[in-house]
């Protein structure tokens, strides 16, 4: 059985990806340092999969965290899904930043060298396309000056694959720019643990309607939208775990020196007033909320093509926006009775 190395794999992202390597018949081997992500995540992973894999509590900032991993396992590639991502803070403490997310991928692609583990996926963001001229858009629009530290950490750390798969021929590499993933595995074992007050949508109203916050704010409905509140495309994380199974399909099949990144996004917009409608409607819930100023930096809209990543990985969504909210909130109302 094949063994991915998947960083963060108790993370949102990356605990929904585990389930899905599994399902895929690939063994995956866990790293985290539960920066932000808890343990009791090995336990939800546990009860969808029913197998304890590899799990270690490790920095990816050590350089012997990939050394002895890479030492003790014959790992086929590594899907680096470990960062910091919270946008505001990345304004206010931006060398926390770029000394966590750029040093760890450095450490690793140094680790891979040495090692001869020859295929990456990396977590990218479609903040990378800052506001896009066209919509929706496409992988080969211009990347925009970044709006924080935190979407330049994207940008560079694409350049630096770029870069080293150029120079190394041995090594294929896929970036993944996800949209806006939202919702929780269909069993309610695993979903999303923000850190105090969430910064997302989808977990701000689903605490709002739980009565843990007392109510949502709708940034801004004076944009140039249909109800005036920005749009994004959100994704059910289900389905956007199931994108990295595909990328490795893909870089199996691949020579020497690849490197390619996908849009991963449904190619469909909501407004934010959309969701929170949305949300209504599946859980039958008063949501409280109010439409307050617009939040600084937030692009107007933004929604994927997805043409390239269906043909080129073979891979489309399959759940949609009502699906991503009726599971989310059922991972909240677990998260209450925990
Ligand atoms: C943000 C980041 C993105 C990052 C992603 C990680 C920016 C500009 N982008 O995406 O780079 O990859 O988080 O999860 O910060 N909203 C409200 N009220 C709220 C919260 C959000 O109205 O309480 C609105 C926002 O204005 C936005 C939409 O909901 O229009 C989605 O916001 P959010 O979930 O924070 O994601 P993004 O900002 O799109």
């Amino acid at each position: 059985m094949k063994k991915i190395l998947v960083t963060g794999g108790t993370g949102f992202i990356g605990s929904h990806t585990v389930v899905e390597l599994h399902n895929a018949g690939y063994e995956p081997i866990l790293i985290d340092n539960f920066s932000n992500s808890e343990r009791s995540v090995l336990q939800g992973i546990k009860n969808i999969t029913n197998k304890d894999f590899s799990f270690y509590e490790a920095d990816c900032n050590d350089p012997n965290t990939f050394q002895s991993i890479f030492r003790e396992h014959k790992i086929e590639g590594v899907i680096h899904f470990a960062a910091y991502k919270a946008v505001g803070e990345s304004v206010k403490v931006p060398l926390k930043y770029y000394n966590n997310n750029i040093n760890s991928l450095i450490n690793l692609l140094e680790s891979m060298l040495k090692f001869e583990v020859n295929n990456l996926v990396f977590s990218s963001s479609c903040t990378v396309y800052g506001q896009p001229d066209s919509l929706p858009v496409t992988e080969d629009a211009p990347i925009k000056k970044a709006e924080s530290p935190y979407g330049n950490t994207k940008q560079i750390c694409e350049e630096i694959i770029v870069d080293t798969c150029a120079a190394n021929a041995s090594l294929h590499a896929i970036s993944l720019r996800y949209f806006n993933p939202i919702g929780a595995h269909p069993s309610a074992e695993i979903g999303e643990l923000p850190l105090g007050i969430p910064g997302n949508l989808v977990p701000f109203i689903t605490q709002t309607a739980a009565g843990i916050r007392e109510k949502l704010t709708v940034f801004g409905n004076d944009y140039h939208t249909p109800d005036g509140s920005c749009i994004r495309d959100y994704i059910h994380v289900v389905d956007l775990a199931k994108a990295h199974v595909k990328a490795f399909e893909l870089l199996d099949k691949k020579t020497a020196g690849f490197y390619d990144f996908f849009n991963i996004g449904t190619g469909k917009g909501s407004t934010v007033l959309e969701v929170v409608k949305g949300f209504e409607k599946v859980t039958g819930k008063n949501l409280n909320y109010w439409v307050g100023p617009r939040r600084p930096g937030d692009v107007e809209k933004v929604y994927a093509a997805v043409d390239k990543s269906s043909k080129e990985l073979d891979w489309k969504t399959e759940l949609d926006l009502e699906t991503a909210l009726i599971d989310a909130w059922r991972w909240e109302q677990r998260l209450q009775q925990k």
